[in-house]
């Protein structure tokens, strides 16, 4: 049987993306934060998961105000690098996991969570930058992808506690599938930043602390969270740690800290990261 081993939060700043392909990570202003991932890095390369589940949100480049889907999963063989305007990013296509991903679409399905199958994607800095502070540069991703795609953009998006249950869903569903594969599922975003109004540039150094406190100590409370506070107390879009609560949700009730790092600001926007490993 599959099995989800650990998660993996950080977020997907797309400056970060572009420090890199542009070879400026040495630099003081960036130097400290591929720091924090360095010892991640090692750590994914030491566990090698067979395939990683990337919860993320596309930012306007593959859907648009045409077609809005709350959650989204892609099943194709293959997804293209997107072009957010300024080129794609020179990273690797992404390989997908056809069989899985569609399996995870029947098992999350019938368990009534109603996800829209995406056949053709292109995916943009919020799946790659969390692959690149991940892998590095490879010529090739290391294993098979399956972007799962949530609305936070457009209001109304999804609840953290809706969120939470996906991601207990989405464990049901890996455990029941017949193949024997060492899963991890990221989830990407955040933490704190506004990037548009008055309140651009706000960050909150205590609400994140918190809230990485409580994806280990309390994952409940977090998903009790309104929409409301993350607005307040994060900025516009703070909301995007939503997505962290898939993949809290998808990890057992006692999970492991292995991994901590916070960092203010990168672009407009507080960095977090954390891994946390099922103990069984
Ligand atoms: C920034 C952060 C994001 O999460 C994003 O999607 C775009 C921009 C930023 O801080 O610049
Ligand atoms: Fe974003």
């Amino acid at each position: 049987m599959a099995r989800i081993v650990a998660g993996i939060a950080t977020s997907h700043v797309p400056a970060i993306g572009a420090a890199i392909d542009s070879g400026r990570t040495q630099e003081p202003y960036w130097k400290p934060i591929f720091e924090g991932y360095e010892r991640s890095k090692e750590w994914i390369a030491r566990e090698k998961p067979d395939a990683c589940i990337v919860v993320y949100n596309d930012h306007a480049s593959t859907f648009s105000l045409d077609i809005i889907p709350t959650f989204a999963i892609g099943c194709a063989d293959e997804f293209g690098i997107a072009d957010e305007g300024w080129g794609r990013r020179p990273v690797p296509n992404v390989k997908g996991h056809p069989e899985l991903a569609w399996h995870i679409v029947q098992s999350t399905v019938l368990d009534e969570f109603d996800i829209t199958i995406v056949n053709r994607l292109d995916v943009d800095h919020g799946l790659t930058v969390p692959l690149s502070l991940m892998f590095g540069q490879p010529e090739s991703w290391p294993c098979p992808i399956i972007p799962l795609c949530v609305n936070v953009i457009v209001y109304p998006v999804p609840t953290g506690h809706r969120c939470y249950m996906l991601g207990r869903a989405i464990r049901k569903a890996v455990e029941s599938f017949d193949k024997d594969m060492k899963i991890m599922i990221f989830g990407t975003g955040g933490m704190s930043h506004q990037l548009q109004g008055e309140r651009a540039g706000l960050i909150n150094k205590e609400f994140d602390n918190r809230f990485l406190d409580n994806l280990t100590k309390d994952p409940d409370a977090l998903t009790r969270i309104p929409h409301v506070e993350y607005l307040r107390e994060t900025g516009s879009e703070g909301i995007e740690m939503v997505m962290w609560l898939i993949m809290r949700g998808a990890l057992d009730e006692d999970v492991r800290e292995v991994r901590r790092f916070y960092h203010v600001p990168a672009s407009n926007c507080a960095v977090g990261h954390i891994i946390l490993e099922n103990r069984r």
